[in-house]
């Protein structure tokens, strides 16, 4: 399982600290234990279910988040970074690692991927944080999960935080205007 996580996510290289790489790279081997979703489907499946026949599949979407996420981190370092310290690793691991509770939140049925009961009770900001903490992952990466999607409008978001939820955001909101 280890082997697949890599080949799906080579950004785990991106953590400099070796630490946060293993629980990251952990926590979504964890997933894949749990989920009923195996990892060749994530570059199948649609990112989100809230836009119908949706054409990019989940890992697209992932990926360009944590290239987006990264890419931002690093202009507002270079040119705010004196006023406004920025952590990449948590940044990075954050980005990975926020939408790892949609492994527990989306089941197979004949008709597509679906959300499964477990997802409409604990969606995957929850769960994620859930597998996270069992992998020894830093609450400040562990708070970018729980704040990234809209129940984090209610949460004091950290820097890193609003960097991902942003970077998720604008590679989410445009299509949904391809459902109109
Ligand atoms: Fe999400």
């Amino acid at each position: 399982m280890r082997e697949a996580v890599l080949k799906l996510w080579p950004e785990i290289e991106w953590i400099a600290s070796p630490e946060l790489r293993e629980q990251v790279t952990r926590t979504w081997e964890r997933a894949f234990e749990l989920s009923p979703l195996m990892p060749d489907e994530l570059n199948r499946i649609p990112f989100t279910l809230l836009v119908p026949n949706c054409p990019v599949t989940f890992m697209a979407h992932k990926r360009c988040v944590v290239h987006i996420a990264r890419k931002a981190a690093e202009s507002m370092l270079e040119f705010m970074g004196a006023a406004l310290p920025i952590d990449m690793d948590t940044v990075i691991a954050g980005a990975i690692l926020a939408d790892v509770g949609k492994l527990l939140e989306y089941e197979n049925a004949p008709t597509g991927t679906r959300q499964s009961k477990r997802g409409e009770l604990l969606r995957h900001p929850f769960t994620g944080v859930a597998l996270a903490m069992q992998c020894g992952v830093p609450d400040a990466v562990c708070h970018i999960i729980a704040a990234h999607a809209s129940e984090g409008d209610l949460v004091k978001r950290t820097t890193e935080a609003y960097i991902v939820h942003h970077a998720d955001f604008m590679a989410f909101l445009p299509f949904k205007n391809l459902a109109k």
